[in-house]
């Protein structure tokens, strides 16, 4: 069976339970599940019960954006995989690039997410990424295998739940995307990386994020070694959400 393709909608810090309503009311009136992809809903927390409830039955996934380590206690402001997990969520964002550089999470705290996403029975979206200077200096690769060292000792089984997504920062928000060739070496490296480490060749799963648009998702998924899309920007938008989950892949 051929891999599917992943179309992923990060809202970031956008979208109440109303927003997100009207936003279901237009996107599923036109929405058509597909054997062959996959599209998933990283809305904010208070929002995740809302998409859930929407979504029900049309075989769409949503998640969180980011969790706590801990499964339960006294941590003000943190969300559990347990609590994500019981709101419906099957899913969470770890290590993406505005929680490293905006919250200062380490490279060893996406380590203990990873892990705690796992335990709780739901499938980590672990985003690496190098910044614009890395890049100039020839640093990428070696950023992104440091990156990837968080996931240094997960078994087998555990690394063919772990879904990649590679987000060069400097293409974030800025509607400057890498060039499909440019995305390709990267996800080569974090293919070679996670098959190394005991991940099954064929299941591997490494997502493109950082400016994807209706205009630009095709080309990019015409990569063989780019096998779904971490949308921002443009998942915020009912139509263009649904011109990316229609593209056709080969
Ligand atoms: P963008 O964001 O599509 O707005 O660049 C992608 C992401 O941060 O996941």
């Amino acid at each position: 069976m051929t891999k599917r393709v992943v179309f992923a909608a990060n809202w970031k810090m956008h979208m109440g339970p109303e927003g997100a309503g009207a936003f279901c009311d237009v996107f599923l009136k036109q929405f058509e599940a597909r054997d062959d992809r996959e599209v998933w809903f990283f809305p904010p927390a208070v929002t995740l019960p809302t998409v859930v409830a929407r979504v029900k039955g049309t075989g769409i996934l949503v998640g969180a954006q980011n969790v706590f380590w801990e499964p339960k206690g006294a941590f003000t402001g943190e969300l559990s995989v347990p609590l994500t997990r019981e709101a419906g969520g099957a899913a969470a964002l770890i290590g993406h690039s505005e929680r490293r550089h905006v919250f200062s999470e380490s490279i060893e705290e996406t380590g203990r997410k990873v892990r705690a996403v796992l335990d709780g029975g739901l499938a980590p979206v672990f985003c690496v990424g190098e910044q614009l200077a890395e890049r100039e200096s020839g640093n990428t690769i070696k950023v992104v295998v440091d990156q990837l060292g968080a996931l240094n000792g997960l078994s087998s089984e555990d690394l063919d739940r772990t879904i990649i997504a590679y987000e060069p920062v400097w293409a974030i928000g800025t509607g400057k995307t890498a060039t499909p060739r440019d995305a390709s070496e990267v996800h080569t490296a974090i293919r070679a990386w996670m098959i190394q480490h005991g991940a099954d060749d064929k299941g591997v799963r490494v997502l493109y994020g950082g400016s994807v648009k209706p205009a630009n998702a095709e080309v990019l998924l015409a990569e063989a070694e780019i096998d779904g899309v971490l949308v921002g920007g443009a998942s915020l938008d009912p139509e263009s959400w649904q011109k990316i989950v229609s593209v056709e892949v080969n």
